[in-house]
């Protein structure tokens, strides 16, 4: 498995990549990212894999809809993860910035309004992340190995980790966590994008559903609301299938 670098702080987990954005949507954007009907959420157990600093357990525990982030990034304090979030958010509007004619404007209209978003984003999940963590809503994880029991939840979600970071992360610890997110859930993994850093479909996402289907996993792949990074509408479906 390849070995990323860590960032500065020698304390990082050393699977974490250096430039692995600590960047967050809000719940409106998770609903448009995997299809979500929030009726059918609400007799779920989910986890939000990394949940970063969105704010879809936030704002899902405020909808009474039953969901766990975890996120390596949550064994530093609010502070630190508040400076890290909003330096982050500058970082990540540069690059759509200088890469403009590469996004679709149609649902966010501009970069401020993009910003928005992003900051709504980190101030709802800073409000909740203290109270949240001693609620248990906030675990400590890094994948390829989460601290969860098999078949903890119905459901995972899984945003603008794998497959977006394939230039850092390789096929072998794709299909590790994969098969870990898997594990800890007993119906469904949904993950968003399917896209590569290069903005074209991962290079890895092909070998990744042949090695799936090897290990009797049912993949497919439904279009989205969701579609800022041009071609970037689709999500992959992982079932168990014991057929
Ligand atoms: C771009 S954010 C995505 C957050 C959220 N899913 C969203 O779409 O708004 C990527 C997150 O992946 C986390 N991350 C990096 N390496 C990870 C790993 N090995 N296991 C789990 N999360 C990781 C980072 O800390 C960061 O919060």
């Amino acid at each position: 498995m390849k070995a990323p670098n860590t960032r500065s702080d020698k304390d990082f987990p050393s699977h974490l990549l250096p430039r692995t954005a600590f960047y967050g949507r809000t719940f409106e954007e998770y609903k448009r990212m995997f299809n979500l009907n929030i009726e059918e959420l609400k007799n779920l157990r989910i986890l939000d894999c990394p949940s970063g600093p969105s704010s879809f357990v936030s704002e899902s525990y405020r909808k009474k809809i039953n969901v766990v982030g975890c996120d390596p990034m949550y064994r530093y304090k609010l502070n630190y993860l508040l400076k890290t979030g909003l330096e982050d958010i500058e970082m990540l509007l540069e690059k759509v910035a200088s890469y403009s004619d590469k996004y679709n404007w149609n649902f966010y209209k501009s970069l401020p309004h993009l910003k928005k978003f992003r900051e709504l984003a980190l101030n709802r999940f800073s409000k909740d992340f203290v109270p949240g963590i001693k609620a248990g809503r906030y675990h400590i994880a890094s994948l390829p190995f989460l601290p969860f029991k098999d078949n903890t939840f119905d459901i995972t979600f899984s945003a603008n980790l794998l497959f977006l970071y394939d230039n850092l992360y390789d096929l072998d610890f794709h299909l590790t966590s994969i098969l870990e997110l898997t594990r800890v859930t007993s119906k469904e993994i949904r993950i968003f994008p399917i896209q590569g850093s290069d903005f074209a479909i991962s290079r890895i996402f092909l070998p990744i559903v042949h090695l799936l289907v090897r290990h009797n996993l049912a993949c497919r792949i439904e279009n989205v609301e969701h579609h800022f990074q041009t071609g970037a509408n689709k999500m992959m479906l992982i079932t168990k299938d014991y057929n």
